[in-house]
């Protein structure tokens, strides 16, 4: 199962389109998910989940050290909400990430990550992103930064030992 080349590498984020970047993540989110539900083979939910909590991680990195900090510059009120989310995503994937792959409980935390996420990239797409491609905000130069970070991130988790079952 080849679910590794899909992720971003090293320098590839779409500096002209931050926000089409974003909504690649959630998208590619989504699927990991549904894979992660359907499959059956004990090795490839290990892989799928281990892939899938990285992902999140990686975005909420991302969007936390790179977005967010110019969304509230435009206007403060936006990310208070949406970073509340993050810390209760991040309370699970920890849950997760902590726990054996084949864990009856793991199963049962997936959904409901799965609901808080799909909840959450849900609003940020309908709610948010339109508002910050309507504001007078240099794209280039957010997309600029958010790459810059994005190759910061990446360099420094491919140098750490990854958690039990996160091929990254
Ligand atoms: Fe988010
Ligand atoms: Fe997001």
């Amino acid at each position: 199962m080849d679910i590794d080349s899909r992720m971003r590498q090293r320098g590839e984020f779409p500096t002209e389109q931050p926000i089409e970047a974003l909504k690649t993540d959630h998208a590619y989110a989504r699927e990991l998910f549904d894979s992660y539900f359907q499959a059956k083979d004990a090795g490839d939910r290990k892989d799928l989940g281990g892939h899938l909590l990285a992902l999140l991680e990686m975005h909420a990195e991302l969007e936390e050290n790179a977005f967010y900090p110019r969304v509230r510059e435009l206007d403060p009120s936006l990310v208070g909400h949406f970073e509340e989310e993050h810390g209760e995503a991040r309370r699970l994937i920890d849950t997760l990430k902590a726990m054996d792959a084949d864990d009856p409980q793991a199963e049962p935390l997936f959904r409901r990550l799965a609901g808080a996420i799909t909840t959450h990239v849900d609003a940020e797409e309908q709610q948010l992103f339109p508002k910050i491609e309507q504001a007078n905000l240099d794209m280039d130069a957010l997309g600029r930064e958010m790459q810059a970070y994005e190759i910061r991130l990446i360099a420094a988790r491919t140098q750490r030992p990854a958690a039990p079952g996160v091929r990254l």
